[in-house]
């Protein structure tokens, strides 16, 4: 059985505390990675922007791929998806994400999994679509190692000032048919 928090907004997003998968070996694979600052993180979409096609990332995508397609057919009641693109994302102390949406369309949906966090990982905000020009709601994450958030790509969010060194999280967008 799939269990999910519902969120409700004029939309809907997900939150997934997904389970059982062991990071140990991403981390590591993480760690060989060249990420590069843009603006105010440390990011792989420069590099590699389908991280998820990496033979070195295979157990972490069939993760990803078991909850993403869970979603897609249990919950939006659609048939199947597809990976547009993907990367990691890491946050130093005083790092963050300022205010962005990832796409316009209504079968782009978006994912944020949370591979290493600590209690001093800054939180993630999500708006109503029409932020910043019609303010009606917003919700706070705290982010958790294994959690899986889903979304309308169309919906704004930024990653508030992180505290640590340890925020690592991976990003991608997907496309519903
Ligand atoms: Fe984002």
């Amino acid at each position: 059985m799939l269990e999910a928090e519902k969120f409700d907004f004029v939309n809907s997003f997900y939150l997934f505390k997904t389970k059982n998968f062991d990071n140990h070996e991403t981390k590591k694979k993480i760690n060989k990675l060249q990420f590069k600052y843009f603006t105010k993180n440390l990011t792989t979409f420069y590099n590699n922007n389908k991280i998820l096609e990496s033979d070195d990332f295979v157990d972490l995508r069939k993760h990803i791929d078991f909850y993403v397609l869970s979603f897609v057919k249990n919950i939006l009641n659609k048939d199947n998806f597809t990976h547009r693109n993907s990367w990691f994302q890491a946050y130093k102390p005083h790092n963050y994400h300022s205010l962005h949406v990832h796409g316009l369309e209504s079968f782009e949906y978006s994912f944020v999994f949370y591979v290493q966090t600590s209690d001093d990982s800054s939180e993630i905000k999500f708006y109503n679509p029409g932020y910043p020009y019609c303010y009606y709601k917003d919700y706070v994450f705290t982010p958790y190692e294994n959690d899986l958030l889903i979304f309308n790509s169309y919906v704004p969010h930024e990653v508030l000032p992180n505290n640590d060194n340890q925020r690592i999280s991976l990003a991608g967008n997907i496309q519903v048919s």
